[in-house]
């Protein structure tokens, strides 16, 4: 892969000093966001009170990331306030084209997720729609866990229409990429690749974003 994107997850982050952590990570592609809503995930972690707080506090474009239900409802204003991508979750809404539009709409990418055990062929009719898919590599509600392997198998499917020129597309991964893990998304073609404990559990979280990057790219 010949310019792997990190997205640093502020899951993994000290809530209460944002900006620094944000600026910790500079040169990063994109600043990972989770909204959990303790609903569609069992934890609960921040709104879009504190997305509008973090856009003044830092350039690194936001990929927010919406575990929660009704995405129809609550995703636009993520996209209005200015985060760069808005990604939900395919299996919270029955209508997930209409919720991409309106994000769209709404002047961001648009992001479908889906949970390790959710198939995406259901799915590869409507990506055209969407401008990221993001894979999840662990059941989301928590940084820290294991890596699933078995889920590359998606990844490697879009990016076989990707390359074919059916789809225009990033693929995404998010859960347990580290320096053991990466290499292994980046086979399968993911583009970028989201990291919670791996960049802010390391002692210079700057450097973990660069060394992931050089790794990916290996
Ligand atoms: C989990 C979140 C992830 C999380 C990843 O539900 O979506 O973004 O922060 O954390 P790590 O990289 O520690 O698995
Ligand atoms: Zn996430």
């Amino acid at each position: 892969m010949a310019h792997p994107m990190i997205a640093p997850s502020i899951l993994s982050a000290d809530f209460a000093r944002l900006a620094d952590e944000a600026a910790a990570v500079a040169g990063s592609d994109w600043l990972h966001v989770d909204v959990m809503d303790a609903h569609f995930v069992p934890n609960l972690t921040l709104g879009l009170p504190v997305v509008q707080s973090l856009l003044k506090a830092t350039d690194i474009p936001l990929d927010c990331h919406l575990m929660i239900d009704n995405p129809g409802r609550w995703a636009p204003p993520y996209a209005e306030a200015g985060a760069h991508n808005v990604t939900f979750h395919a299996e919270a809404t029955d209508d997930p084209i209409a919720v991409a539009r309106d994000i769209r709409a709404a002047g961001a990418k648009a992001g479908l997720s889906v949970k390790p055990g959710t198939p995406i062929e259901p799915y590869l009719e409507i990506l055209k729609e969407f401008d990221t898919l993001l894979v999840m590599s662990v059941e989301p509600g928590f940084g820290g866990q294991s890596f699933m392997p078995e889920v590359l198998s998606k990844a490697a499917a879009v990016r076989k229409l990707v390359d074919s020129g059916e789809l225009t597309l990033l693929v995404e991964i998010d859960g347990g990429i580290n320096v053991d893990t990466v290499e292994a998304a980046a086979e399968a073609g993911v583009d970028c690749f989201v990291a919670g404990s791996a960049v802010y559990g390391a002692a210079d979280p700057a450097a973990a974003v660069r060394g992931l990057r050089a790794q990916a790219a290996a």
